[in-house]
């Protein structure tokens, strides 16, 4: 039998003289002053047992991974009704682009794209004040990861909401359509407020166990989603939970997996754990490098993977 804490040492160990690699963010100001010479994982068995490594106890910026939890709790909200507002396909473009969003008339592809994610935020915004939608959201964070200290990162918030003119013109071009029902800034306030939640590792691996667990969170013992919408939301996760490079995600680590870029990444391996890996360095996809090689090594060494054994 593997011994899970040696697979994660040595998934560390191999990788750590390339700590530092990749690019930080630098389009959301505050995100360029972490010091990228960081490297963190945590893997959390289904019975709640952990498995760390580096600095698997320092808070990053969650960004996209986010987004998971608010298509939960929209999910939650009104159920298949979501899908007249976003698809659920793959996109294949970036996690930004407007292109698409144009042709296909203000309907974002997937919730994981940003387009998608601000139409989600704003069905969690429905019959709310902003900062009721955005304190619904964390509170459902810290329920997750059992951990009444996780919070967001102000500095973050507000760097973006001064810098976001992208995501800005996505909420306009939605609005413009009809696809949100609030206010853009009511909207993105939600959304770059959820973005800037800061977890760590092993938080961040806590609060994603029901999906590795058919939709319970088995510290709590309590059911988070049916065992059918976390598998549904297992595989938005494997098809667009790494935008444009989700398909090289699938083939090398072939686990469901949500980045963001803080240089975090959520996966699961369903039935076994959850894992969180966290480096801010990104690839030319905005995905975190080393996280993503460190997911690659860890399904390898393991054998995890949603294709076969
Ligand atoms: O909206 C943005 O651009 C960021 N708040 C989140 C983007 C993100 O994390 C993309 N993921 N890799």
């Amino acid at each position: 039998m593997t011994d899970l804490q040696d697979v994660v040492d040595s998934v560390y160990h191999d990788l750590a003289d390339r700590i530092g690699e990749g690019k930080l963010a630098d389009y959301i100001p505050e995100l360029a002053t972490i010091d990228p010479k960081q490297f963190g994982i945590a893997l959390v068995t289904t019975d709640g047992t952990v498995h760390a490594a580096g600095d698997a106890e320092t808070s990053f910026s969650i960004q996209s991974i986010s987004k998971v939890f608010t298509l939960t709790l929209a999910l939650g909200k009104i159920g298949d009704g979501l899908w007249k507002r976003v698809g659920r396909e793959p996109s294949g473009n970036a996690f930004n682009s407007i292109v698409q969003l144009e042709q296909e008339k203000g309907k974002p592809r997937n919730p994981f794209i940003n387009a998608g994610a601000i139409a989600v935020a704003d069905v969690v915004l429905a019959g709310h004040l902003p900062k009721e939608a955005i304190g619904e959201i964390v509170q459902f964070i810290r329920h997750l990861a059992d951990d009444e200290s996780i919070a967001i990162d102000h500095n973050v918030a507000r760097s973006e909401t001064q810098t976001g003119y992208r995501n800005v013109a996505l909420a306009n071009f939605m609005r413009a359509f009809g696809n949100l029902n609030h206010p853009v800034e009511h909207v993105l306030g939600v959304y770059f407020h959820h973005c800037a939640i800061a977890m760590s590792c092993r938080q961040l691996a806590h609060a994603g166990l029901y999906l590795a667990s058919a939709g319970r969170n088995p510290l709590s013992g309590g059911s988070v989603v049916s065992s059918s919408r976390a598998r549904r939301i297992n595989a938005l996760m494997l098809m667009c939970g790494h935008y444009d490079g989700s398909g090289d995600f699938a083939y090398r680590v072939g686990l469901p997996g949500k980045s963001g870029v803080g240089g975090g990444i959520l996966a699961i391996a369903p039935g076994k754990a959850s894992i969180a890996v966290w480096s801010p360095g990104l690839n030319e996809n905005g995905n975190s490098l080393l996280g993503s090689a460190a997911l690659e090594l860890l399904a390898q060494r393991t054998g995890w993977s949603v294709f076969g054994q």
